[in-house]
């Protein structure tokens, strides 16, 4: 590999400043800035602004605030746990679609819940909580390389992948998600290409994935999310890796379905015609099993809607769409499960029936949720 993104580390505790540090999604690739704070109403601005994004990152930065909340309260355990219940949930609602976030806090919450119970003086409980983010972050990171090592049997010399948004280290520490097994196939000499889109209207696929890619020597080509359906046929693609926002896990028949950045049920759908023209590309979608949500139900899951302003003008802030002219701007989609050929987690890969095979997964020891 080239330069490899080693030196990367998306978010994390600053224990002499008391303070969360992240590196801001907003200026790459132009800048790499971190920017640190102690603030709840910064880091919630910072989440809104996707400063801090994607899935995992997501989890890490809901624990990381919990426990934040937990080492700003007052010196009592009651009201450090008042605290981390209250504003905790407003951390978790900052993004709805991606379940990483809520487990993230509640994973502080729970273990703020258990020091309080276990009569912990309040110094104790704010150490607790901050090892165990600390915690999230390294079962998140391992994960990333399992994730590599499970998935890279799918990649294969002469391949060429398609993805979109970005689900790498950026989004989800480590060797990210659907980036992990590019990057552990790619170390074991398998060749390559990928074709990564766009990813309007904030372009994470051209900013943060070609970034990384590019970074690591592993061949790549942004196209724009239009050219995706020509592209796929003319390059030969051999299959989409995705992440996810969210993967319904429940023992009904929607399980496997799939929350992504917009643009990822489309893929699917061209994959899946592609298919059935003969080509075979593959849908693969690659997640910790932090991402399944083995209780909600399609109903329950809010698709996140964001400013109008996003579609209206482009980065250079010059407007494209004319004044008085309405415009839609859905941050996800949803993909169904029959349309997704496998999903790769950190302790192993689930195959349709997905009713079957993620509950499965998710009774295997070391899963990071429970049915
Ligand atoms: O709006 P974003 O940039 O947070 O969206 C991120 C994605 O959709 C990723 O593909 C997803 O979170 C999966 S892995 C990081």
């Amino acid at each position: 590999m080239k330069k490899t993104l080693t030196h990367v580390v998306p978010i994390r505790w600053d224990d002499r400043k008391s303070e969360i540090v992240w590196l801001d999604n907003a200026q790459i690739p132009w800048k790499e800035t971190y920017i640190s704070s102690r603030d709840l109403d910064r880091l919630i601005k910072a989440i809104k602004g996707l400063e801090i994004r994607g899935a995992p990152i997501l989890g890490e930065a809901g624990a990381y605030g919990t426990a934040m909340i937990a080492n700003n309260s007052s010196n009592s355990a009651e009201t450090i746990l008042k605290d981390v219940m209250r504003l905790g949930s407003r951390l978790a609602d900052a993004r709805p679609t991606a379940v990483n976030l809520s487990w993230g806090v509640h994973r502080i919450q729970d273990s703020v819940r258990r020091a309080v119970e276990n009569g912990e003086k309040p110094v104790n409980i704010k150490e607790l909580a901050i090892s165990e983010a600390k915690k999230v972050q390294e079962e998140n990171v391992s994960a990333t390389h399992k994730i590599g090592e499970q998935g890279k049997r799918l990649i294969h010399d002469g391949d060429v992948l398609v993805t979109v948004c970005n689900a790498g280290t950026l989004a989800c520490d480590g060797l990210g998600t659907s980036t992990a097994p590019m990057r552990a196939a790619w170390a074991d000499g398998i060749r390559f290409r990928v074709l990564v889109t766009y990813t309007a209207p904030l372009y994470q696929g051209a900013r943060l994935t070609a970034w990384e890619l590019n970074k690591d020597g592993i061949p790549v080509n942004v196209i724009t999310d239009n050219m995706a359906g020509h592209l796929m046929r003319e390059e030969k693609a051999t299959a989409v890796w995705a992440g996810a926002d969210r993967i319904l896990g429940n023992k009904g028949a929607e399980s496997g379905t799939v929350y992504n950045k917009i643009g990822t049920y489309g893929l699917a759908l061209m994959a899946d015609s592609l298919r059935r023209e003969g080509t075979g590309v593959n849908m693969y979608v690659a997640a910790p099993t932090s991402t399944i949500d083995p209780r909600s139900t399609v109903q329950d899951v809010k698709i996140e809607q964001r400013k109008p302003k996003e579609v209206e003008y482009l980065f250079n802030g010059v407007r494209i769409v004319p004044e008085g002219v309405g415009v839609l701007n859905p941050a996800f989609d949803r993909t169904p499960p029959n349309l997704v050929s496998a999903i790769v987690t950190e302790l192993g890969i689930a195959k349709q029936p997905y009713n079957a095979s993620i509950p499965a997964l998710l009774a295997k020891e070391g899963s990071m949720v429970k049915l």
